[in-house]
C-alpha cells in the first residue's frame, strides 16, 4: 500500500492538540533537578516552571497538568490552599507568561507530612473533612487563574463538593477533570519519588480502586457525571485501555487517559538498554491510547512526542 492511501485509510490520528504535559513544580529547588527515575522529566522551581511550559507550548502542546511539592508539610495539607502555595504561585506565573490550559491536580498527599490523601483519624483517611480541604483548595486554584481543576484523590463525593465550592465562590465555568477510574496502581511508583509523596504507612488500597474491576469503574464515573464532572479521566492508560473503550462506549463526555509514570518509565528503561525503540514505542502507545477513545492524553512523553509530529 502507498503511504498515501495508508494516511487515508488510518483509522486513527494523534495529533499534538490531544496532549497534555505533567510538570512538578517543587517549592525546595532553585535549579531544575532531574527525576531518577523518569528519564527526562525534572521537577521545577517556581521561578522556572513558566519557560518550561512556554516550551511545551511552542511545540503545540495545548495544556499543562501541574503537581506542587511544598516546603512545609504538615498534618492537614495546609499549603495546598495557601494563596501563595507552590501550585497557586505556578499558575500564576504560567498564565502570565503562555496561553496554556492550565490543568490543577487536586490532592493532598504532596502537601501532608504523612503522605496520605487527605486528614487521617488513626491510620485511616476521613473522606468527609477531606473534601472539605479538597473545596478550599480547589478555590485557591481557580482564583490563581487555574482553567480546569482535576481532583485525583478519589475521595466519596469530592466531585459534588467541590463543584459546589466553586459556583459558591463564582467559578461557575470552571470546569472539573475527574480522575474516576483511577486503579491502586504499581505503575505510579515513580511519580511518588518526583511528588515526594509515597504513605509513610500503609497504601491507597482504601480508595484507589481493585485492577479487577471495570464494572466498578463504570459506576464510579457515572457517580461523577451525576456530581457534575465535566472531562473523566482513566488512569493508568496502557493496562487499561478496555476501561477506556467502555468509557467511550458509555458516555457521551469527553474521555482523559493518563499514561502514567511506570509506563513511561518502562519504555525509557527498554530503550536506554537497546531493547526498544524508543520513538516507535512511544508513538504506538500514545496512539492505542487514542484508539482505545481517549480525546486527550495526559504524558510525560508529551514533548518529545509533539516533536516527532512536527516532523511528521
Ligand atoms: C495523586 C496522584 C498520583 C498520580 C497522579 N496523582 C499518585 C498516587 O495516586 O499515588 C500518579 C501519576 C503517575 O504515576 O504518573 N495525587
Amino acid at each position: 500500500m502507498s503511504s498515501n492511501l495508508r494516511d487515508m485509510v488510518r483509522e486513527t490520528d494523534l495529533s499534538v492538540k490531544d496532549l497534555i504535559y505533567p510538570m512538578f513544580v517543587n517549592e525546595n529547588l532553585r535549579a531544575p533537578k532531574p527525576i531518577g527515575s523518569m528519564p527526562g522529566v525534572k521537577a521545577y522551581p517556581v521561578g522556572k516552571a513558566a519557560a518550561e511550559a512556554k516550551s511545551a507550548e511552542a511545540l503545540g502542546i495545548p495544556a499543562v497538568l501541574l503537581f506542587g511539592i511544598p516546603k512545609r508539610k504538615d498534618e492537614r495539607g495546609s499549603e495546598a490552599w495557601n494563596e501563595k502555595g507552590v501550585v497557586q504561585r505556578a499558575i500564576r506565573e504560567i498564565k502570565k507568561e503562555t496561553d496554556l490550559t492550565v490543568i490543577a491536580d487536586l490532592c493532598l498527599c504532596e502537601y501532608t507530612d504523612h503522605g496520605h490523601c487527605g486528614v487521617l483519624h488513626g491510620e485511616v483517611v476521613d473522606n468527609d473533612s477531606t473534601i472539605e480541604l479538597y473545596g478550599l483548595t480547589a478555590i485557591a486554584q481557580a482564583e490563581a487563574g487555574a482553567d480546569i481543576i482535576a481532583p485525583s484523590g478519589m475521595m466519596d463525593g469530592q466531585v459534588g463538593l467541590i463543584r459546589e465550592a466553586l459556583d459558591d465562590a463564582g467559578f461557575e465555568s470552571v470546569p472539573i477533570m475527574s480522575y474516576s477510574a483511577k486503579y491502586a496502581s504499581a505503575f505510579y511508583g515513580p511519580f511518588r519519588d518526583a511528588a515526594e509523596s509515597t504513605p509513610r504507612f500503609g497504601d491507597r488500597r482504601t480508595h484507589q480502586m481493585d485492577p479487577g474491576n471495570l464494572r466498578e469503574a463504570m459506576r464510579e464515573m457515572a457517580a461523577d457525571i451525576d456530581e457534575g464532572a465535566d472531562i473523566l479521566m482513566v488512569k493508568p492508560a496502557l493496562p487499561y485501555l478496555d476501561v477506556i473503550r467502555e468509557a467511550r462506549l458509555a458516555f457521551d463526555l469527553p474521555i482523559a487517559a493518563y499514561n502514567v509514570s511506570g509506563e513511561y518509565a518502562m519504555v525509557k528503561a527498554a530503550a536506554a538498554n537497546g531493547w526498544l525503540d524508543h520513538d516507535r514505542a512511544m508513538m504506538e502507545s500514545l496512539l492505542s491510547i487514542r484508539r482505545a477513545g481517549a480525546d486527550m492524553i495526559i504524558t510525560y512523553f508529551a514533548k518529545e512526542a509533539a516533536a516527532k509530529l512536527g516532523e511528521m
